[in-house]
């Protein structure tokens, strides 16, 4: 494991995003699996400016995101589809029927999980896999639990989860309370797995995710066994 201490926010992404135009730059063809979360919104505006530069190029890229709120479509602004819409793809030259996001509103939701698994077989893997950490240790959406899940699954959204996430709506009641979620399959099989966090309140989850006993109670810490993995923390927000 790389661990990447930086100062700043602006560092990390920058930094992240070198990660991400260098896998680009070397296989224009590459597997993204992306992630949402305030944290990885400054990586996007770098790639987004890199882009515009000339200095990479999406055009053959596919993208396959983490996790999406169920009851939420793309058309909702709260709806994961509709931030990496908004913050990648609508900026940059992907072809967007190139880019997955699980759908939330699917009326089957198993049949929509197993499909979201054969996609990532069909793709061979994801090339470079890009995490966020959750303050309870999730990645992606899966949350503390007695055991690792493999499989994109459906899940019951943790409490800490809905109350950091209300943030983003109107009212605590208004975020979903279940979502779709890639499981530790998709993720672990990456090639490479970058996973960036933001700020000292995540300090203390970083420490029992990356320096703790690897434990489903800390989603997270199943990386430790990963053959590829750098984390970037900005120590100061
Ligand atoms: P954040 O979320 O980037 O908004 O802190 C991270 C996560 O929950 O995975």
């Amino acid at each position: 494991m790389k661990f990447i201490t930086v100062d700043t926010y602006k560092e990390m992404s920058r930094k992240a995003a070198n990660l991400i135009a260098a896998q680009m730059t070397v296989k224009p063809t590459s597997v993204l699996g992306l992630a949402t979360g305030s944290t990885p919104i400054g990586i996007y505006e770098e790639l987004v400016e890199r882009c515009k530069n000339g200095d990479i190029d999406f055009s053959a890229i596919r993208s396959i995101n983490l996790d999406e709120y169920v009851g939420l479509d793309g058309e909702s602004d709260q709806s994961y589809r509709y931030f990496m819409n908004y913050h990648l793809f609508s900026k940059v030259n992907i072809n967007i029927a190139d880019t997955y996001v699980p759908n939330g509103k699917a009326a089957d939701i198993e049949a929509e999980c197993k499909a979201y698994d054969a996609r990532i077989e069909e793709f061979g893997g994801i090339d470079l896999q890009l995490l966020g950490i959750g303050l309870d240790g999730h990645i992606g959406f899966n949350e503390p639990d007695t055991c690792f899940t493999g499989e994109t699954h459906l899940v019951d959204l943790h409490p800490s989860t809905i109350e950091a996430n209300a943030r983003f709506f109107a009212s605590k009641d208004e975020v979903p309370t279940k979502a779709v979620t890639m499981g530790m399959r998709g993720i672990m099989q990456a090639k490479k797995v970058l996973l960036v966090a933001n700020g000292p309140k995540k300090k203390e989850i970083l420490e029992k995710a990356f320096f703790g006993p690897i434990t489903p109670e800390v989603p997270a810490s199943i990386l430790q066994l990963h053959p590829d993995l750098t984390v970037i923390f900005s120590q100061y927000e």
